[in-house]
């Protein structure tokens, strides 16, 4: 679907090209830059951010229509405008019934990038936003492009030859997510959702483990099943494992996967509960990563580990107050039902401890509402006491524009979660600071092993649509795991 060609305009027939447009400065060479002349000539179109002008078999081309997009100014160029210009592009192209879109590459020296940030990113874009969610809809009438291609010079072609499936691979992977993740929780309960994290696995050749109900009772998941209790789709845990020859370093990855989030007992309000299929977002993006690495083959071996529970109220669910016994042995107090994500955390991370003996473990999830208040719906909250692990997990996040912000961790705050009847309390005595309290009690469960946490309430999901992302589930995370595992090799 993604290509790298060298294109003579003069020769060759295009339906849609699309060219970005900066208004300051001319950012192409040849036959774009009098292509982009020929726009600016145009009394309504500057290259202005967002401007946008479409020509019909423009002159010196064989070309039936160019999609002009504005960039603004140069100097503010990065790979996230790029990633914006090509998915709006490619929306648009979907929006008008099209089949196939060329994309106009800048020349890179005409630009403060590499030429190997500049082609990815124009993939990127391209790709994630070559998407629909339509599978609830009668009416498909919006279709995915069959062929996106970057117009390139001929030496680029060869010079990134591997680029274009590696870049596919990992925005398919993305795409796997948010579908998961926009899917409504009564086609994705526990065992469901097990079923269709492990048949896509296998179609991978990736070694699966199902743990089922009374393999967790016996396992003894104590603070798992007191999240499960209250609903009638029973728990399961899934486990992805990607194990290249040679591998050096294994890497636990704990996705959050609540199904849906009620919020138990401690039931949540209307204008809090409506979203809460998205509660499984920490597992989309754990098994989206390991489908992906078995397609990349990074170093590392990869082991994803996917608590699957519905946290829901019912005659037999977990009651404020209960004390339950951890896998770890350590017994919780609820202090609210609300506050489930770190329970089956905590046991899904002992598990891999003790399982599989990582030498990073990194969990992902759907955390807190306080992490949101915090960082806003587009950054998520990154915790770590390993300063080594934030380097890297903040570089990938930069790299990938799947942002994370280093919050603190700090010894005292742990007085926040003692009990009086119980080893802890899940709920912290005071409502500040909820995203650091949720964190520093998963950290009582890491032991020595290198560990951070990824807080994604925030960008898990959108209610608005962006410019290479519709409505619903983002994703957020697989990009930057995939780029993290090739830093952690
Ligand atoms: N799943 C929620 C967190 C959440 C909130 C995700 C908003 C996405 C958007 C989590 O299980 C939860 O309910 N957390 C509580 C914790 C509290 C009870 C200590 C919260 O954030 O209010
Ligand atoms: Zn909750
Ligand atoms: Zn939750």
């Amino acid at each position: 679907m993604l290509k790298l060609k060298s294109v003579d305009l003069k020769k060759v027939k295009i339906s849609t090209l699309a060219v970005p447009v900066c208004e300051d400065k001319d950012i192409h060479g040849g036959v774009l830059s009098k292509l982009t002349q020929q726009a600016i000539n145009i009394e309504e179109f500057h290259g202005k951010k967002d401007e946008e002008l479409t020509l019909y078999n423009p002159s010196g081309t064989l070309t039936e229509r160019v999609q002009f997009i504005g960039l603004g100014e140069c100097a503010n160029l990065d790979p996230e405008k790029l990633r914006a210009f090509s998915g709006k592009a490619v929306k648009a192209a979907i929006k008008k019934g099209l089949k196939d879109i060329v994309i106009g590459t800048p020349s890179s020296d005409r630009l403060s990038m590499t030429e190997a940030d500049l082609v990815s990113a124009l993939m990127e874009g391209a790709c994630l936003g070559n998407h629909v969610f339509d599978k609830y809809k009668k009416d498909k009438k919006l279709k995915p492009l069959k062929q996106i291609t970057l117009m390139v010079s001929p030496d680029s072609v060869k010079k990134f030859a591997k680029l274009p499936k590696r870049v596919e691979a990992i925005c398919k992977g993305t795409l796997l997510a948010r579908d998961w993740v926009s899917t409504p929780s009564n086609d994705k309960t526990p065992s469901q959702l097990s079923k269709i994290f492990i048949n896509m696995a296998k179609k991978e050749n990736l070694k699966t483990t199902l743990l089922n109900p009374k393999q967790l009772q016996q396992g003894k998941f104590g603070a798992l099943m007191a999240v499960a209790a209250g609903s009638s789709n029973t728990p399961r845990l899934v486990v992805l494992e990607y194990a290249p020859k040679g591998a050096k370093q294994t890497v636990a990855l704990i996705g959050k996967g609540v199904t849906f989030d009620a919020g138990g007992i401690n039931l949540k309000p209307t204008g809090g509960i409506e979203d809460m299929k998205i509660d499984m977002s920490g597992a989309a993006t754990v098994a989206a990563t390991l489908i992906t690495a078995a397609k990349l083959k990074p170093k590392v071996r990869i082991v994803g580990v996917m608590p699957l529970v519905e946290n829901m109220i019912s005659g037999s669910a977990t009651r404020p107050g209960d004390i339950i016994k951890s896998h770890a042995g350590k017994t919780i107090e609820i202090g609210n039902t609300d506050a489930e994500g770190r329970l089956i955390l905590a046991d899904a991370m002992s598990y891999a401890k003790e399982k599989y003996k990582p030498d990073v473990m990194v969990d992902v999830a759907t955390l807190t509402g306080a992490c949101v208040v915090a960082l806003g719906e587009k950054i998520a909250g990154l915790f770590t006491q390993d300063d080594a692990l934030a380097e890297a997990i903040l570089a990938s996040g930069q790299k990938t524009h799947e942002r994370t912000w280093r919050l603190p961790l700090p010894e005292d705050y742990k007085e926040l979660l003692k009990s009086d009847f119980a080893d802890t309390n899940n709920m912290s005595s005071t409502r500040w600071g909820g995203a650091i309290t949720a964190a520093l009690f998963l950290s009582g469960f890491a032991g020595d092993t290198r560990w951070a946490h990824i807080d994604i309430a925030g960008p898990a999901y959108q209610k608005k649509g962006s410019a290479y992302c519709d409505a619903g589930g983002t994703g957020f995370g697989v990009r930057l795991f995939c780029d993290l595992m090739d830093r952690l090799g």
